[in-house]
């Protein structure tokens, strides 16, 4: 039998994008396989991970617990829209790539989007905030030091400074 099909509208780094998709398409299956926004990415498809969290709204999703026709309607961010209207890296991207705040990369669009939305709430965080603003965010490589780091280094870039760069002295792969 065939699946029967329906036409969606979504809205994704502010471009909208008409799909016909089956109603339970994940919305991140159509943002990597339908739209080929490939960044966003897909470990543990449950909702443990956070590798392939979004914004819809402006909010953190796991877009493995989304389906794609539960999103109309909602402005869609994925790491893609992350970067500056020039094409230059967003403060969150710029902070991971001065406090080597990654090594494979799997886990990193998942943290730069969840760190957006964090900032957005919580923009001079305490070290303990910058924790716990990473805390549902699974890092198998790096250790967290360095994401921590890079997560204060992240608001001050937003606040303006811009010199700095605050990598702690620890190796990466210190897990505490
Ligand atoms: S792939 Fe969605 S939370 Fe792990
Ligand atoms: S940098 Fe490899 S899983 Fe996080």
């Amino acid at each position: 039998m065939t699946e029967e099909l329906h036409e969606v509208r979504l809205t994704v780094n502010g471009a909208v994008h008409v799909l016909r998709v089956p109603a339970r398409r994940l919305l991140s299956d159509a943002l990597r396989h339908d739209l080929g926004l490939t960044g966003t990415h897909v470990g543990c498809e449950h909702g443990v991970c956070g590798a392939c969290t979004v914004l819809l709204d402006g909010r953190p999703v796991r877009s493995c617990l989304v389906l794609a026709v539960s999103a109309v309607d909602t402005e869609i961010t994925t790491v893609e829209g992350l970067t500056r209207p020039d094409g230059s890296l967003g403060p969150v991207q710029q902070a991971f790539k001065e406090c080597h705040g990654l090594q494979c990369g799997f886990c990193t669009p998942g943290f730069l989007t969840t760190i957006t939305a964090g900032l957005r709430d919580n923009p001079t965080p305490t070290r303990d905030e910058a924790r716990e603003m990473v805390a549902g965010n699974l890092c198998r490589c790096t250790g967290y030091q360095n994401i921590v780091a890079s997560v204060e280094r992240a608001a001050a870039l937003s606040r303006g400074f811009k010199t700095g760069a605050s990598a702690p002295s620890s190796t990466p792969g210190d897990a505490s």
